[in-house]
């Protein structure tokens, strides 16, 4: 029988909600801790992101790494990489430019748009998959099986709401993010006025590994508990299986 994956869907409110979970999940980053975020262009990787060094402490600035490809932060007990994969040509760049050092290696990571990696992309210990409320309704399930951790070990686009659109595998193609984000070159991606108008976003997280486990446990039992402003349990989502 195939494991089960844990996996929870939250509803998050606006962006102080994004804000509240990534101070949730900040106590469980440490050096090898390896968080994925996928989703189409502005739904909140980044300032996911933000909040999280924010949280860990770091009171500097936060770029997007949509040019530098990574940004690195000196945090006081360890180092994140914060990545952005989305102007990869190619499946092997992450590994071309040393990538595979950092990433479940010494340092935390956290990858937007791992889905542009090739297959050996380390599995994370937690998969967040960001959309608006409007966006990506007939997404897919869950990955069933562990290997789908991988990005590149099955269909990516499979478990990906950002899969819906057929750019998001190709950021070169009909991807009309694209030239804003050449444009822009801060990140922000979907000019705020074609945004989700009310800020909500539907975040699912699965945790493929013990320590990602434990995270969603914590997570979950703060939304229970009303800890977190602005998130709540998605109301149509499956009851977790692994409690
Ligand atoms: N609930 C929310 N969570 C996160 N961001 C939100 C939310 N509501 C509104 N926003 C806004 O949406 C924008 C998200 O931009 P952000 O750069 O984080 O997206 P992204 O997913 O990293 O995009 P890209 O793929 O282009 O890197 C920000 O301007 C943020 O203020
Ligand atoms: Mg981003």
């Amino acid at each position: 029988m195939q494991p089960v994956i844990p996996e929870i869907e939250l509803m998050l409110r606006d962006l102080a909600a994004t804000s509240a979970l990534a101070a949730a999940i900040a106590p469980h980053v440490r050096p090898g801790f390896v968080v994925y975020l996928s989703g189409d262009l502005g739904t909140g990787k980044t300032a996911f992101t933000r909040a999280l060094l924010r949280a860990l402490g770091h009171d500097g600035r936060v770029r997007s790494p949509t040019f530098t490809l990574a940004e690195p932060y000196n945090l006081s007990n360890f180092e994140l990489y914060h990545f952005d994969f989305y102007r990869f040509g190619s499946s092997d760049e992450w590994r071309d430019l040393g990538f595979d050092e950092l990433i479940g290696g010494d340092v935390a990571a956290v990858v937007e748009w791992p889905e542009l990696a090739g297959q050996g992309l380390p599995a994370p210990d937690l998969w967040i998959r960001l959309r608006t409320p409007d966006a990506g309704a007939g997404a897919a399930p869950a990955p069933a099986d562990p290997g789908a951790a991988d990005p590149g070990a099955a269909d990516p686009g499979a478990a990906d709401p950002g899969a819906a659109d057929p750019g998001a595998a190709d950021p070169g193609a009909a991807n009309p993010g694209a030239a804003e984000r050449e444009a822009g070159g801060g990140g922000a991606g979907v000019p705020e006025s074609s945004r989700e108008p009310s800020g909500q976003r539907v975040a699912r997280l699965s945790a493929p590994t013990e320590w990602g486990r434990l995270c969603l446990t914590g997570i979950l039992d703060a939304t229970h508990a009303g800890l977190l402003g602005g998130v709540s349990l998605r109301e149509d989502s499956a009851p977790p299986p692994w409690l």
